[in-house]
Order: C-alpha cells, then structure tokens, then sequence
C-alpha cells in the first residue's frame, strides 16, 4: 500500500432507532444559544422537526431557527445564516436535514465570524478559516453524502454558475451526528435512489485510481456489494429496515475519509456533475449516474486492470473465454444495468441540460488528476456530449 497519511476522525455517531435520545446528552455540552438549521419543511410534515425542538426546550435552550436550506444551497442563503449566527451569538448549529443542510451548517459555522468574503476565503482560494468556528450537529434525515461524518461543504454560487466545494479541516466535521434509518422513510422514491447513487460514486470516486495492492480497495468492493444489494430490496419496500440502515451506514463509511487512504483518488464524476448541478440545480446524485457511463467508458482502457477488478469482484462477472477489455466492458454493462434497474435518470437532457449549455459546462467542470485518465476540455466536452 503506497502513500502517507493520517487518519482521524472527530464526529461522535449516534446509529439506530432510539439515536434521537442521545442528543440530549449531546446538547448538554454546549451553551444555550442554539440555531437550527432545516430545509423547506419535510421535516414538519414528518414530524422531525417536533420531536427535535421538544428536546431543545427540554433541555432550555434559546432557538433561533434558520429554515428554508434549499437542495444546493447557494451563497446569498450562506451571507443570511451567517449573519443570523453572528448577531444571536449562537453557541451550536444544529443541521436537521440532508446532506445541503449539513454542508450549509459547516459553511455558517467557519463564515459567522469570517473578516473577509467567505465565498471568495473558502470557495475560491480554499484558504482554512483563521476565525472563530461554531460547533456543528447533525440530525441527517437524507442518506448520501456523507455530510454527517466528514468537513464536506458544497455551496452554489447561481449568478457565477458555479457549484463548488471546500474539504474543511476536522475543526468542521460534525461534532456529532445522528443517524436514524426510521427518519428517512419519508424520502421520495427520486430522493431515495440519487442518494443510493451519490454513496456508489463516492466508492468509485475513491477505488478507481492507483495500481498498488490496497486495503482501502477491498473496503470499497466490501461497501459496493452491500450497496447493491441493499438498493434492490429498498426500491421494491422502501421501509425494510434492515435495507435502509444499510445504505445509511454505507454512506457514512462511503465518504468519512476511511477508504481514500492510501489513494489518490479520482473525483471526475463529481466534478462534472457539480458543473451540471451549477448550470440546472439538479439533484446531486443524479447529476453524478448521468455523467458516469460516459466517462467510465472513456477511461476504462486507461484504467483496465481495475476495471477488469470491479467486474469480477463487485458485479460476478466471470472472465472465463474473454479478453480484459470485455470482461470490464461486461462490468460496466452491468452496473449500468443496476442504475437503471433502481431508476437513475441516465442522461444529462432529462435533467435540464440543453446544447448551448455544453461549453459552459466544460468550462465550469474543475479538472482532476489522481485518476487513469486526466481530461482535456476536448474529452470534458466529449462526456457530456455523450451523456445527453
Ligand atoms: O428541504 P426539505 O424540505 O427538507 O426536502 C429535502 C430536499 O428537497 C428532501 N428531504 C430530506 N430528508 C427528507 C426529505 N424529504 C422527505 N423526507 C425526508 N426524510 O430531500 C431533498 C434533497 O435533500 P438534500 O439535502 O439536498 O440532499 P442530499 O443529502 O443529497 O445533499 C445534496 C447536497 O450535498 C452536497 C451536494 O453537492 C448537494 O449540494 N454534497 C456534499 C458532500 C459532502 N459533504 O461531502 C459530498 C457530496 O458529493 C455532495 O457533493
Ligand atoms: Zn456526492
């Protein structure tokens, strides 16, 4: 196994149907100025949002409430939040959504008391903020990201379309997080599957780049199987519980930084997706299954050896009488195969994307480095291209 690396992980997890319970003893730690974060209100109609703001008055707390975290969150939302959390002086951020809400609290916490332009500090020159930083919770209520365990945040910026995201230091990582399968039932079925998707690329994002014999690999190959496997009982019931807690826990170990080490990882997907989530506000992990086959495909020579990997170990295929590149070949037909299966939208059209909007996307698409195949804008206009 090649490389340096620390591992360390800050974020205390609360897992299972009773993880509510513990945010009392979580609360006890900080001061009584509380803001709490949500989105555009599914957590009223589930019932999330009583059960939470029961404990908070329990516990005594002074509420400041900061709803209305859209699906992408966007940078003039982060100056509103920012500036609620500096007036009220808050004393913890409380994040009760998915993954936008999550990241927008990290974002909040390391802008309230930021002397310069957060957008420009964080999104971009990706400086580390000097100032005071508030501490982040999280009751997550949308599987996926792997917001609650890792100092991802991801802001959009509409007028510079833009969608770009800062990897914060452990000072932002949720200080704690609780996860309840039971409390993203309510998901729509759309929700549900960009969300199974979002944790299968962040695997990919991570597996498909080096050569040398690593630990972290058959860690991904061990969570994608899961995956698989679960994705397909929770399409057909999606309140089996043992299903659903699953894939949450999948996506936490997906993206807490466990299985990059040791790799330089890829990251491509992602980028790109950002670029059509800029560009459309589509939901994340759709914009990520729409550009994926394309540009597996284009790498996959690049890349064989792995390939051939991923279709033995993670989709069975058999090598049997076959050449490298059709034994990898037959394992992108099937994963492609599964996508469709679970009702990914497969193609950058049906999420909004219209021809005139191509070289605005490549040009909005931040090129990466550490996977098989480093992309010219030629081969970025290309992807997408066949993505449409
Ligand atoms: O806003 P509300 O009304 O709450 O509705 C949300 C939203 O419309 C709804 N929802 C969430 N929980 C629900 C629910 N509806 C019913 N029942 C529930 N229990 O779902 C919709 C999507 O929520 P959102 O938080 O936007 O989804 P997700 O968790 O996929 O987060 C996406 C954001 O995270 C970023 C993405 O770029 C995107 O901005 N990412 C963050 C990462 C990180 N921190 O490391 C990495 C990812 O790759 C990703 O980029
Ligand atoms: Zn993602």
């Amino acid at each position: 196994m090649l490389g340096n690396f620390i591992y360390s992980n800050p974020t205390r997890l609360y897992f299972g149907k009773d993880a509510l319970n513990s945010l009392k003893t979580e609360l006890e730690r900080y001061g009584d100025r509380v803001m709490l974060s949500y989105g555009g209100g599914s957590i009223k109609k589930n019932g999330i949002y009583n059960k939470v703001i029961g404990i908070l008055k329990e516990c005594g707390k002074t509420v400041y409430e900061d709803a209305g975290v859209m699906p992408n969150p966007t940078v003039h939302k982060l100056y509103e939040g920012a500036k609620i959390a500096r007036e009220n002086e808050v004393d913890l951020i409380l994040a009760v959504g998915g993954g936008s809400v999550c990241d927008y609290a990290k974002a909040v916490a390391a802008s309230a008391y930021c002397e310069g332009d957060p957008w420009e500090m964080y999104y971009e020159k990706f400086e580390e903020p000097v100032c005071k930083v508030i501490p982040v919770g999280c009751v997550l209520t949308m599987v996926g990201t792997g917001s609650e365990m890792n100092g991802g945040a991801v802001i959009t910026h509409p007028e510079k379309k833009l969608k770009v995201g800062h990897v914060f230091g452990e000072e932002l990582y949720p200080k704690f997080s609780v996860l309840n399968p039971e409390f993203t039932y309510t998901l729509p079925k759309y929700q549900m599957v960009s969300g199974i998707y979002d944790i299968f690329s962040h695997i990919c994002e991570q597996y498909f780049s080096g050569e040398d014999d690593n630990t972290s690999d058959y860690l991904a190959e061990a969570l994608m199987k899961s995956l698989i496997h679960s994705s397909l009982i929770a399409v057909e019931n999606p309140t089996d519980y043992e299903a659903r807690s699953n894939i949450m826990w999948t996506a936490t170990w997906a993206l807490n930084t466990l299985i990059s080490k040791g790799k330089t990882t890829d990251w491509m997907v992602h980028m790109l997706g950002q670029s059509v989530g800029a560009y459309t506000d589509a939901t994340h992990g759709m914009t990520l299954a729409a550009v994926s086959m394309a540009y597996y495909r284009l790498i996959c020579p690049f890349g064989l050896k792995k390939f051939v990997r991923f279709a033995k170990e993670v989709w069975n295929v058999s090598p049997d009488g076959k050449t490298d590149e059709q034994t990898a070949a037959e394992g992108l037909c099937r994963m492609e195969r599964w996508m469709e299966k679970i009702g990914l939208v497969m193609k950058i059209s049906k999420l909004g994307v219209t021809d005139d909007m191509i070289s605005g996307l490549v040009k909005s698409t931040f090129v990466q480095t550490g996977g098989y195949k480093t992309l010219t804008e030629s081969k970025i206009e290309q992807v997408f291209k066949e993505s449409m």
